[in-house]
């Protein structure tokens, strides 16, 4: 599989490229109305957040500043144990900051109940979740987020930020691995 068509081992698209970018606009017109007045930092988490990001900060027609963190979470193989470190940290002093914690996918919830308490501790005006996946199935952690594009079944998906063995990230839409790439 080391070369060809990334597409062809898409068994399903659960987005397509036009549901996401719609599915965005949407929530960035929310956002837009929520945040009316006040000043909004967006916060990118690296590496999986690059797409959404891009994306949702464009759709906005209104003022956004846009930071990225870089966190990784320990734990056996594809599971991750809560314990987290930070690889890159804001370059924003964000005490007195609107923050938004942008994610492409919340799993079990550990990373980002564990980044949210973190930048809690920072003495923030406020900080809300905005995730475009979440698998409510494989929540450990109780995370509260406040804006979610889709609820899925706890499977492993590819595509748009998300990656298996740091591939298919550069896919344009979201979907399941066919089986033989992971034999
Ligand atoms: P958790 O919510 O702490 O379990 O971890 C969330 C992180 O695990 C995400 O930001 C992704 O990087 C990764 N992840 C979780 N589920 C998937 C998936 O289905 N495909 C690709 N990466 C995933
Ligand atoms: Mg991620």
């Amino acid at each position: 599989m080391d070369e060809g068509d990334i597409e062809g081992e898409i068994t399903e698209v659960l987005f397509t490229e036009e549901q996401i970018h719609a599915r965005l606009a949407e929530m960035a017109a929310r956002i837009e109305a929520d945040y009316e007045g006040r000043d909004l930092l967006i916060v990118g988490i690296l590496r999986g957040a690059v797409m959404v990001m891009a994306d949702l900060a464009r759709s906005f027609t209104r003022h956004v500043e846009m930071d990225w963190m870089a966190v990784s979470s320990y734990g056996s193989g594809t599971k991750s144990s809560g314990v987290v470190r930070i690889l890159k940290d804001l370059d924003t002093d964000i005490s007195g900051r609107h923050v938004m914690i942008v994610d492409e996918i919340i799993d079990t919830g550990l990373t980002l109940s564990w980044l949210t308490s973190n930048l809690a501790s920072r003495n923030p005006a406020s900080v809300e979740i905005c995730t475009l996946l979440r698998k409510p199935e494989a929540q450990q952690m109780p995370v509260e987020v406040k804006y979610v594009g889709w609820d899925i079944p706890n499977e492993f998906v590819v595509g748009y930020g998300l990656d298996y063995r740091e591939r298919y990230r550069n896919l344009r839409c979201v979907g399941t691995l066919a089986p033989h790439v992971y034999s």
